[in-house]
């Protein structure tokens, strides 16, 4: 499958003003492909990722996946909220063959792809569960798991990992980059963390506190599993680091500064404004 965000913009209006949150943004993901929306909070991520979903709107432009143009949500894309939003009231099991029966999916195929599931996010023995009786790591696993469950072309992803202390996190992470090998399916997810995006993605679009503007877009091209003390890592993960400054407006960027009459007298160095 291939995404397309075709021009997107996104106004939200109130009683005195328009706020434009994202306007006319343009790239495209190519199928398998694993990409991180990084930018600061505020900038548009939650609202450009929902309207890939279709939970919304946009107020110009298009997404299209295979060529077909999005206009609400369906089971070819998978959503993961930043909150789990596992349904309380069903077992992990039904939580998981909830998207399958929306698709449609046999019975016998569904129970097979269940225990599959399971076994991958290391879930097993625990289908009967609600997600009260779960811990926080296994509530995320079973919301990838959900995700995964109708195998959906895309896996949208909103800061899957926000809830999560350190530790926890960079062991999900782990889990979540086991999951998607064995797939792959073409995900975007949101984050505003550097270092998840470096050890995630194949390809990390920074986008800019205004109006969603792509500031950068990396590729990652490391060995999986990454390894956080080489030192390729590293200097990506300070590359990153600037793009997304500059994107917060903290840093100007060098082109800017090298324009600036101002600050070229301080060198043409970028500087904190
Ligand atoms: N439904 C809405 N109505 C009005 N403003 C909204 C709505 N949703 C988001 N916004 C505004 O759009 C901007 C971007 O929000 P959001 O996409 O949630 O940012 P991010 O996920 O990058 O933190 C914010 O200024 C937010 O207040
Ligand atoms: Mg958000």
């Amino acid at each position: 499958m291939e995404l397309k965000v075709e021009g997107i913009s996104k106004n939200f209006k109130n009683d005195t003003s328009v706020q434009t949150v994202l306007k006319n943004l343009i790239f495209s993901v190519r199928e398998g492909q694993f990409v991180t929306l990084l930018g600061p909070s505020g900038c548009g991520k939650t609202t450009l990722l929902t309207i890939i979903a279709g939970f919304q709107a946009a107020s110009g432009g298009r997404i299209l996946i295979n060529g077909r143009q999005v206009t609400r949500p369906g089971p070819d894309r998978g959503f993961v909220f930043q909150n789990y939003a596992l349904f309380p009231w069903m077992t992990v099991r039904d939580n998981i063959l909830y998207p399958m029966r929306q698709r449609k999916v046999p019975a016998k195929d569904r129970e097979k792809r269940l225990e599959e599931l399971l076994t991958m996010a290391q879930l097993e023995g625990k289908e009967k569960l609600f997600p009260h009786q779960l811990s926080g790591g296994m509530k995320q696993r079973v919301a990838f798991i959900r995700a995964l469950a109708g195998r959906p072309e895309v896996l949208l992803m909103d800061e899957p990992l926000g809830a999560v202390d350190m530790q926890m996190r960079q062991s999900l992470q782990d889990d979540l980059e086991a999951l998607w090998l064995k797939d792959k399916t073409t995900v975007v997810m949101v984050t505003h963390d550097v270092d998840e995006a470096i050890y995630l993605s194949d390809r990390v679009i920074v986008m800019s506190a205004h109006e969603g503007k792509i500031v950068d877009d990396i590729y990652i091209n490391l060995h999986r599993p990454r390894d956080r003390k080489e030192n390729e890592y590293n200097k990506l993960k300070e590359l990153v680091s600037e793009a997304l400054q500059v994107a917060t407006g903290r840093r100007a960027d060098s082109t800017e500064a090298a324009n600036n009459p101002y600050l070229a007298t301080l060198g043409g160095e970028a500087t904190t404004v």
